[in-house]
């Protein structure tokens, strides 16, 4: 768990009164010195939850729940441990959530610029005569000069002290860089943990260095990649190399190439497609599927033809379609993986793009149809089966398209298959949704602008002229408060009422951040939308209007203007503002 985490545990536990926040859901009663509550853990009828004021803990005779006041919120209002704690921070102690918050993001913005000015220096050595070899392999490896730039690869030398003593000289403390993850203290002398090495930086969607990995010139060298160890800006599960790069790309067109391999994303991105990153070796989790969930609809998987690639592929698949999504998978050529494809001269136009249900049914049957195995082959239909019913909770129309496709396969009745999967399939939970503590009945693009208004005081200007656009008036009334504050947050969250203030609050505890340079781009096309989704809403009653009364019409015909207009402003055509 983060440092500031622990801490904001720490303050939580000391200055919470587990007796007021547990009386403020069940009622309790003092005997002796303690304080007991009919226990809701369980069906209970006497009093058998005590709890100790002293030791600030509450414990059940009958059921044996134990705990402090964080596990008693968490388990009374069903949400995770980490929710309970901003719950109880946010209801009690805003002021500790907010400073502790500040201090994290100081540490986390320390941590970013020891790690700019680490690939600061990668990148003079990789120029250096020193990262010659490094040159020449990357060289060899088709790798064109113009991706070093792109993906701003750079080089450690076989001495790992240089580094870090030129970055305590610029007057870096030896905590941060330890802290990056790169770097590591041994007998009191700095040192980076990569020597002689190719390294490619790993982004986060702003575009910060967030870790490293490292890559030997050598391949008897073992092992051949290393990474940065997780620090408070890295967390592997939840990165994707090459995001900064595809990013734009991924959004224009919906869809996302995800590969093994660093050398892999690279090579796609030199052949023309640059939606393609990768999940740093592991899996896809549920980390990752949230992320692209909401800029991508489209998931491609492009794994590396051999055992291991063809069992990441159905494992990924499973987490995919129980998240919801219906992966698509691009088959090379076998013993291939993206980078020697293209290295043996393989097109673009090539590559082959298959389902991703076919292929998991495909795959897990070939074998034991091929053997006429009774056995292994109720096994793996008992897979596709499992798998397809979680698309048949989800939508019954798209399952019955696998249903019959697959029943064909077997030469079995479509309908035997249907009654299977129909006894499997539950209602639809997908997997490890973060609970959104923010209201789901509000616009995310609304949301979005009370961001923007939150970290980007600069975007005040802006956000002011369309206030007009809002539709929830939760989000247009803590806007206004910000706007009357001057965007000083302090003041905005002592104006506000109430609702105001809790929106806010909320807004603040996400603690997201925005790109210094740039951010007028994501600013402008957010409140693009809003624009658009505002027209959206009147124009169904224009055009009621419109049938009768020809100036309604004219006014009908500007307004469908206005929204091509924009949303072609929004697909990157028109250069000027409207
Ligand atoms: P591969 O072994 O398939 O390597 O690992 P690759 O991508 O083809 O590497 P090149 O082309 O020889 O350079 C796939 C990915 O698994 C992770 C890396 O992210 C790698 O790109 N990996 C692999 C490690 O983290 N450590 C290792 O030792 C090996
Ligand atoms: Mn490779």
């Amino acid at each position: 768990m983060e440092n500031y985490k622990k801490e904001l545990i720490k303050e939580l536990l000391e200055r919470i009164d587990i007796v007021e926040v547990i009386s403020s859901y069940i009622p309790i009663k003092k005997i002796g010195k303690d304080w007991y509550a009919i226990c809701p853990f369980h069906p209970d009828t006497k009093p058998s939850l005590r709890i100790r004021d002293d030791k600030k803990v509450f414990n059940c005779f009958g059921c044996g729940a134990f705990g402090n006041v964080i596990t008693f919120v968490s388990k009374i209002k069903n949400i995770s441990f980490q929710e309970a704690v901003t719950s109880l921070a946010e209801r009690y102690y805003p002021d500790i959530t907010i400073e502790i918050n500040r201090e994290y993001w100081t540490e986390k913005r320390a941590i970013i610029k020891a790690n700019a000015h680490l690939l600061f220096n990668f990148r003079k050595f990789l120029t250096s005569k020193i990262g010659k070899p490094a040159r020449d392999y990357l060289q060899t490896r088709g790798i064109d000069e113009k991706m070093w730039g792109t993906f701003a690869i750079g080089f450690a030398p076989q001495d790992p002290y240089t580094i870090p003593n030129l970055l305590l000289k610029e007057g870096f403390d030896k905590e941060t860089l330890i802290k990056t993850g790169s770097i590591k203290e041994i007998e009191g002398t700095l040192q980076l943990i990569f020597r002689n090495r190719i390294l490619f930086p790993i982004t986060n969607s702003k575009g910060e260095v967030i870790a490293f990995g490292g890559r030997v010139l050598d391949d008897l060298i073992s092992p051949k990649y290393i990474n940065s160890s997780e620090s408070p800006v890295f967390r592997k599960r939840e990165s994707f190399f090459g995001i900064t790069q595809a990013l734009d790309e991924i959004r224009l067109y919906g869809k996302c190439i995800i590969t093994e391999g660093y050398i892999d994303v690279i090579a796609l991105h030199q052949h023309g497609i640059k939606y393609a990153v990768s999940c740093l070796g592991t899996s896809i989790t549920s980390a990752h599927i949230e992320f692209l969930r909401k800029i991508a609809s489209d998931v491609i998987l492009m794994f590396d033809n051999d055992d291991a690639g063809r069992r990441a592929i159905l494992k990924n698949i499973e987490t995919l379609v129980k998240a919801g999504i219906i992966p698509k998978i691009c088959i090379l050529p076998p013993g291939e993986d993206p980078d020697t494809f293209f290295a043996k001269g393989g097109k673009v136009e090539e590559l082959q793009i298959k389902d991703g249900i076919i292929y998991y049914a495909e795959y897990l049957l070939e074998d034991p149809l091929k053997k006429n195995d009774k056995i292994l082959l109720s096994q793996a239909l008992a897979k596709v089966q499992s798998l397809l019913s979680i698309i048949y909770s989800d939508s019954e129309t798209q399952a019955e398209i696998y249903i019959r496709e697959i029943a064909s396969k077997l030469n079995i009745q479509s309908s035997a298959l249907r009654s299977d999967i129909k006894k499997l399939a539950k209602p639809f939970v997908p997997i490890n949704h973060p609970q959104n503590f923010i209201r789901k009945d509000i616009p995310e693009y609304e949301l979005e602008i009370l961001r923007f208004a939150t970290f980007i005081p600069e975007s005040i200007r802006f956000v002011r002229e369309y206030i007009q656009y809002i539709s929830s008036e939760e989000v247009k009334q803590a806007l206004s408060v910000i706007l009357e504050a001057d965007g000083n947050l302090e003041f905005a969250i002592s104006l506000a009422d109430e609702n105001s203030r809790k929106l806010l609050m909320e807004i603040l505890i996400e603690h997201r951040e925005y790109p210094e340079i740039g951010w007028e781009n994501l600013v402008e096309s957010t409140l693009q939308r809003l624009a658009i989704e505002k027209i959206r809403r009147e124009l169904p009653e224009l055009a009621r209007q419109a049938v009768k009364d020809p100036i309604k019409k004219q006014a009908y015909l500007n307004m469908l203007k206005k929204l091509s207009y924009l949303e072609g402003y929004r697909r990157g055509k028109p250069k000027k503002k409207f």
